[in-house]
């Protein structure tokens, strides 16, 4: 019998295409969701990668709650035209501590996977309190209200410790400083050398919104001037082309 006779009998008989239809959605799916069973595995180690600060988390809660992500993604696709508009594409590794990630395919605004240093701590006080002050054409929405909404880190060690059971490595020692830790990054004539420490030195230590006290905006600022600069490019090459 020709193979095609073979498979009308398939197609004619419910049962049987039933039972096919799923043997092959079922090694189909084993395919696909298998190795996020390895994960540990299936995302490369990039030196330079660390947990976010305890500022730069709570400014990164502070994004997703005011919804940033619906105008901005956090994913460089690996095509000449981003990579040349943004820099390097993003790695695997460069979300691995996001919860929830940040990618998308919505850009109303540009992505920002690699907004970090590329404005000064002024632009972006100024771009959030009137957008259309230094882009005259956006659409953005002003958020300077953010200024003046003063933070403490009351909760800031529970919110690293849920992160650190869903698999983020935050140490017992940085979970025990993380208030500190919260208020020394704003504060560059103070003692942040346990910070830098836990962190490491490209964390940036300074009163990010330039005024008094530690507000939402100084928190939001400290994080989008991380984003993307974590993994130096100069010196990095992909596993599979080591
Ligand atoms: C309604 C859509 C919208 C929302 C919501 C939005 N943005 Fe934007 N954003 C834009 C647009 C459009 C631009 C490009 C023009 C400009 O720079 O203002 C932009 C630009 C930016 C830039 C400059 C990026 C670059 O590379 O030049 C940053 C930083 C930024 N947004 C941060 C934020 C943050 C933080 C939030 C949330 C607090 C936010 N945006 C919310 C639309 C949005």
């Amino acid at each position: 019998m020709a193979i095609l006779e073979k498979h009308k009998i398939l197609e004619k008989n419910i049962t049987l295409l039933s039972i096919f239809a799923f043997l092959v959605v079922t090694i189909g799916g084993i395919v696909q969701i298998a190795p996020l069973f390895w994960l540990e595995n299936t995302i490369e180690d990039v030196e330079g990668m660390r947990p976010y600060t305890p500022l730069e988390l709570t400014g990164r809660d502070i994004y997703v709650r005011e919804g940033c992500y619906v105008c901005h993604s956090q994913m460089i696709r690996p095509m000449r035209d981003e990579v040349e508009r943004y820099g390097h594409y993003s790695l695997a590794a460069e979300s691995q501590y996001d919860h929830p990630f940040q990618w998308g395919s919505k850009r109303t605004g540009p992505d920002l996977a690699r907004v970090g240093g590329r404005y000064s701590d002024e632009w972006h006080v100024d771009h959030m309190r009137n957008p259309q002050s230094v882009v005259p054409e956006s659409v953005m929405p002003k958020y300077g209200f953010l200024e003046n909404r003063m933070i403490e880190p009351t909760h800031i060690e529970d919110l690293l410790k849920t992160h650190r059971l869903i698999g983020v490595p935050y140490s017992e020692e940085m979970i025990e400083n993380a208030a500190a830790d919260f208020e020394a990054q704003i504060d560059p004539f103070g003692d942040y050398d346990g910070l830098i420490e836990r962190y490491g030195d490209k964390v940036n230590v300074r009163n990010f919104d330039g005024q008094p006290g530690i507000s939402e905006a100084d928190a939001l600022i400290a994080y989008l001037q991380m984003l993307g600069t974590l993994v130096d490019f100069s010196t990095f090459t992909p596993v599979a082309s080591r």
